[in-house]
This record gives structure tokens, sequence and C-alpha cells, in this order.
């Protein structure tokens, strides 16, 4: 709900459980007024904002008189929606413009403002948060000398403690003005004992966690590297000092976009925070001409006063209810068995067809053929954008056709925004490459070449090129790479004064084609992926419902980077697969990759027929749970493999009637006692367990837990326990 208290010219924003409040001061700022538990009432609160009075004055040039701010407003220390720039106050700004004049001052003051039901309307080809139990205000702002205006949009959820914020920025000037920063949004807390968390990693490595306390200075979370990157995440929280996995208030972040951000965290000598967050501002330069508006990404605020699950967990909710577009978001989802660690590009027909018979004996549904099945495409030297089947390498028809037989279905492999240097595309279109083309050099990544997705006909270009494949052949799934960062972000499709455009127009490149595949091919799941999980963020999970989370599939470094990542993304969006590895049982690998999206990625003709039976045991186990247990069920983060010798996680479905629980040593534990406390259950009711095939009930399981002490626990060792509600 949202209300506006004229009386005290605030903005309310509530639901059932916290309140957001919004002061319109006397001079047209916005002070941020209040963010936490929801007030019963609001009388009083204006006195919560007063500041001393020794801040900065004015000097009104027409009545030659210096003036105060009224009302306790400290323009260098109030808590605000929207900082000025260019004036008085030195902390960070979402925004900074270039006037015509060469101006970089701006200060955006309040005109009007409207609130209505839902979320605002963004255009097409562009990932954005959905949903009808929400409301938004808009507060329309102007700057005080020229005629450039921004919309705040500012969105609550009914049913989840979600705040979704972005800014729009229009041109009413007759002049065209320079963008230099247009992030999403700002977000000014009055203090600043809080710890942030954030995940920095590097490729198979992704999302490791890093925790500090906010600090006086600034800190940076932030890409450029053209995508969100395998370097940091774009979910990051704040923990107050006090706050655990269970109490306390916790402030999740995350930005629905997939190339450069920046969340930049200052704190000063007030001891504040201060959070802006947004498109990272490197090299950033929009051209923004008279009449035109920029529209910035969504950032998402999940709130929670119940500790870290509770900020996840809502995250979960928004992500598979709010943000996913896919059209069988929640329906089962089918076991997938992928070709690449098992053969790499050393394959042929046969092979595949063999690969496919061994993938169904083990409960596999979805076969997906993964790189290397196009051009002249044996290694990673050649041939990305030519998106036409090696015929003499692979009958595509007859794997396909064998899929369908055993009643599967099929997935190819793409990477649609890369050219090899070694390909007909580049030899006919070399100026379809990103960088300057005419210079000496040009940097590979993988020995490849970036195309320039800023450019339409590049799109046009590749679109065709992947219609022919999907047209002819009968595709269910694609695996959607993305295996080299941008590096020179020179276009030559645009004139030099807009190459400041090029990383945002690169995403908004990427956005088009899938806008585009997924509206003619609406049935087709597309699996992201980007060297493993390099780009695993909103942007992409709005079109794509799941993400190979890394090229690391061995189980013991991935049990650090799920459950990680399950902190800020739903294990369903969470590709993961069983491998070769030799260092767990198939059986505990299959019960870890349950815990994500499940499936399979090996050699399968080295199976023997005991670990075919394990893993069909835990396919099954697939089969029955995952949908109401995983894809939709609530997850418990029960003990952290970061800072304990376990690794243990809980699902629970929506109705408590279900619930999975895994639990990883990682060295030989010789503990005595060692019960497992579990969370979301019915206390009344009574749940049996496979573990010791006893019945307690909710409350038993919960306070007194699961006794496990009665045998050791060697390295690595997997307990996969299951409940059901009798
Ligand atoms: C990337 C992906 C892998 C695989 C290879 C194919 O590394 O992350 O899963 O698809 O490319 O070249």
């Amino acid at each position: 709900m949202i209300e506006y208290d004229g009386s005290q010219n605030l903005i309310i924003l509530s639901n059932n459980e916290i309140s957001y409040v919004i002061y319109i001061n006397n001079f047209g700022y916005l002070e941020t007024l209040y963010f936490g538990k929801k007030l019963s009432n609001y009388n009083g609160i204006l006195k919560s904002k007063e500041l001393s009075d020794n801040g900065p004055t004015y000097f009104d040039l027409k009545k030659r008189k210096e003036q105060r701010f009224e009302d306790g407003f400290k323009i260098d220390a109030s808590c605000l929606e929207l900082s000025s720039h260019g004036f008085m106050d030195k902390r960070y700004s979402p925004i900074i413009l270039e006037t015509e004049n060469g101006s970089f001052e701006n200060e955006f003051l309040y005109v009007s403002h409207r609130i209505y039901s839902g979320l605002p309307k963004f255009h097409n080809s562009f990932s954005h948060a959905y949903g009808e139990k929400s409301d938004t205000v808009e507060i329309l702002l102007k700057d005080s000398k020229e005629r450039i205006y921004v919309k705040l949009f500012l969105s609550i959820l009914d049913d989840k403690n979600i705040l979704i914020k972005n800014l729009e920025i229009i041109n009413k000037t007759k002049k065209e003005i320079k963008l230099h920063r247009a992030m999403s949004m700002q977000l000014d807390l009055p203090s600043n004992d809080y710890y942030l968390t954030y995940f920095p990693g590097r490729w198979s490595f992704e999302r490791q966690i890093s925790e500090n306390l906010i600090h006086p200075g600034t800190q940076e979370i932030s890409s450029n590297f053209g995508r969100s990157s395998h370097d940091y995440n774009p979910f990051v929280y704040l923990r107050k000092k006090d706050a655990n996995n269970e109490y306390g208030e916790v402030i999740g972040l995350n930005l629905i976009y997939s190339g450069n951000f920046k969340l930049n965290i200052e704190s000063g000598f007030y001891l504040d925070t201060k959070i802006t967050y947004g498109i990272n501002d490197e090299d950033f330069c929009w051209i923004l001409n008279p009449k035109e508006t920029f529209k910035t990404p969504q950032a998402v605020i999940s709130y929670s006063y119940s500790g870290v699950d509770k900020m996840s967990q809502t995250f979960h909710d928004f992500i598979r209810q709010n943000l996913i577009t896919y059209k069988k978001q929640g329906e089962y989802k089918s076991i997938l068995f992928n070709s690449w660690e098992g053969c790499y590009f050393d394959f042929n027909t046969d092979l595949i067809l063999s690969y496919i018979d061994k993938a169904k004996e083990i409960g596999s549904e979805l076969f997906v053929l993964d790189d290397g099945w196009f051009s002249n495409r044996d290694n990673d030297y050649s041939g990305l954008g030519d998106w036409f089947v090696n015929k003499k390498k692979i009958d595509l028809h007859k794997a396909i056709n064998h899929c369908k037989d055993l009643g599967m279905k099929f997935g190819l492999w793409f990477e649609p925004e890369m050219i090899s240097y070694n390909s007909n595309l580049f030899k006919s279109h070399p100026s379809y490459c990103l960088g300057d083309i005419k210079s000496k050099k040009l940097y590979l990544g993988r020995h490849q070449f970036h195309l320039d997705f800023s450019n339409p006909n590049v799109i046009d270009y590749i679109f065709m090129q992947m219609c022919k494949i999907l047209d002819e052949y009968e595709i269910d799934y694609i695996k959607w790479d993305y295996n080299r960062i941008v590096g020179e972000h020179f276009s030559s499709f645009y004139p030099k004064e807009q190459q400041g455009e090029i990383y945002h127009r690169l995403v908004l490149g990427y956005y088009s084609l899938l806008e585009r595949l997924t509206n003619k091919y609406p049935d087709i799941m597309i699996e992201g992926c980007a060297s493993g999980g390099g780009r695993f963020d909103l942007g992409t999970l709005y079109y794509c419902p799941q993400i190979w989370g890394s090229d690391e599939s061995d189980p013991v470094q991935r049990l650090f980077i799920n459950y990680n990542t399950s902190l800020g993304y739903p294990l369903s969006t969470i590709g993961t697969h069983v491998n070769d590895n030799k260092f767990m049982s198939y059986k505990n690998k299959a019960s870890l990759a349950l815990f994500g999206t499940y499936g399979y990625e090996m050699n399968p003709h080295k199976l023997n027929s005991q670990e075919i039976d394990d893993i069909n045991d835990i396919a099954n186990l697939y089969k029955k749970y995952h949908k109401e247990v995983i894809e939709e069920g609530d997850m418990y983060h029960l003990i952290s493999p970061n800072d304990t010798n376990y690794f243990c996680a809980q699902c629970v479905s929506k109705n408590k009637s279900k619930s999975l629980v895994i639990l990883v040593n990682k060295l030989k534990e010789l503990d005595e006692f060692r019960y497992i406390k579990l969370k979301g259950l019915d206390s009344k009711s009574l749940y049996k367990n496979n573990y010791d095939n006893n019945v307690y009930t909710g409350e038993y399981y919960m306070n007194i837990g699961l006794n496990l002490s009665k045998e050791w626990l060697f390295e690595f060792e997997c307990k996969l326990i299951v409940l059901e509600k009798i």
C-alpha cells in the first residue's frame, strides 16, 4: 500500500511487515525518514529527521539575502532519495549530467507524484519485475535550473518484503545533454553498524563469500567486464552487526541488469551508510537528445528483520514469481544430460546416439548437445558466428529423432554474441566485430572476438541464423553461452560522440535477441551460461529460468558455490550436474545435485551397473520431490560450509508436507553429539524420516533435532534425508 499524508508531506509505502517513509521537504528534496519493521502510525516521525543546524546555507540572489534550509534539513547530511551533484553535498549522487553550457550541476526537486497499483510499465526488451500485488509511487522532480526532469519510481510488493527502485531522466531542453552517470537508486541509512557481504570470485570459483564491516570511506562492488562477471556478483547484503541467519535486520540488494554495474557504499563523518546502485559509469556517456528519456534498470531491495534466511527466501520467491518470464516457469523440469564434459568437441553421430541411450538409462529426459556441432568447430579456435550444422560430423536429424523415439527432449548449445577469426562471418563482415578492426590488433578471449551487439544489423543476422536451425530442427532447449569479456568497446557502427553508450547498448542487444527468440519460440527453455557462472544475474534470469552455475562441477567446490549462490538466488535457477569426479560416489554427487537444477555431464559409458542403480535411485527422488520441494519450496541455510565443517541445507514444500535435507561434512567427523535442527515444518504435524525411519513431530525436529550421533561421518560423506508428513 502507498499513501500520501498531506498533513506531514509524507509518502508512506507499507505492506503487512515493513514501512518505508519519504518526506517531501520544504525545499523540494526527498528525505528518507524510515525503512524498517512496519509502524502502526507515523505521528511525530518528522522529529526523527532533525539535525543540528550548522549545515550549509545559501544566498538568494533575487532577495539578496542569506537563507537557511528549514525544518532540520541539512543538505550534506540528511538521508535522501536523490542527492544533488555539483553543489554543497559532496556525497555520491546517482546522476551526473552535463548540460549544454558545460555545467555538471544538477539538483532535482519535487514537482508532483502519482500513486498507482501495480509495477511501472517498462519498455519491451529490457528485463524487469512484474506482479500485480504491488503499488508504485512515481515522483516527478525537476532540475532547479534546466528543464531536465527525473522520474523516481519506487514500488512495494504486497506479499513480499521487496522494494523496487529506478530512475528515468527526461530531457525537455532544446539541446542535447550528456549523462555521465545514470544509476538506478540511492538508499541512505542513518547508521553504519552493518556488515557488507558480497560474492567475489573468478572462473570456476564463482561467488565465494566475503564480509566486512562498513567503514568510513567508500567501498565499491562492480564490474567493468561488459557482463555481471565471475569477479563480483551483483547480489550483496547488509547485515546489522547483531543479526544472524535467523534474527536481526538484513537488507539484500540486486540489480536487474547483465552488464557493467556498480554498487557504491559510502560512510562518512556522520557514521551513516549511503548506497548507490546501478550501471557502472566507467566509460559511460549517454547522449540524451531533446524529448528523449533514459530509463535505468530496476534495483531490487529485499528487507528482513528476521535474519539472512528470510532475506534469501524473499529473493527466491521474488525471482520465481516476479521476474522469470519463461512460460513454463514452475512446471516440472526434465532431467538434463549435457555432452560437454563427457566428450568435449570429440564426437560423431554414433557416439552421440550411444550417449543418448546411456543418458536414458540414468533417468535423463532431455539430451543437450553442447559445443562442436556447427561449422568447422572441432576446437575453440573456429566456427563461432557460422550457425549451420556440420553434417560431416553429426547427423542432427538422426540424433533428435533418436531422442524423440526414446521420449526425450533435445537441446543445443549456442554462443550468439561471439565470432571466431576463423569463420565465414569474419571474412564476410569484419565490421560486425566489436573493436576497431582498422587498428593493429584486437584482443582475443578464448581465441574469439566479441560481436558488436550494439549494432542492430548484427542482431538481425544472428537471429536469422538461429531461426534457420530452430525452424528446421525440433529443439526444446538452448544453452546460451558467453565465453569472453568485453575488451575493446569501440563500435564502428556509431559515431564518436556515442562511444560512451556501447557497453550499455551491448546489454540492450543481448536482451533484444533474447526477446525476439523467446517471443518466436516461447516453448524453448534457454539456460544462461558464461564460461560457467560469469553472467549469473537477474537480467539474464528474466529470460532464462536457469543459469549454469559454474564450470567447476566437481561436487566439493560446487558445494560452496551453490551454497553461496543460493543466498540470493533460488536453487531452481542454479544449473548443477553430476560429473565424473572420483572423489565422491555417484550417490553422493547425485544427492548434492538434487539441491540445484539436477542433471548429468559425464562420459556415461564409464558407469558400472551399481552406479547406474545408485543414480537412478536419486533420479527417482528428483522426479518425486523436485518440483514441490526444490523448484517451488522454501530453502533454509542450516549450516554454512564457509565457516564450519558442515554443509547443511533444507528445502520444505510450501504446504509443509515434504522436506529434503542434505548434510555433508568436509573433514572426517568424530563429534559424539550431532543433531541437526530443522526448520519450516509444521510443529504439530508428524513427519516420518528415512534416516532412522522414525516418526517425530515438527516441533521435535525443529527444537530437539534429528540425532545423527550414532555413526562417524567420513570425509565428504553426504546424508540425504527425506521427510514426509504422515
Ligand atoms: C563454456 C561453458 C561450458 C561449455 C563450453 C563449451 O566453458 O561454460 O559448459 O559449454 O563453454 O565450449
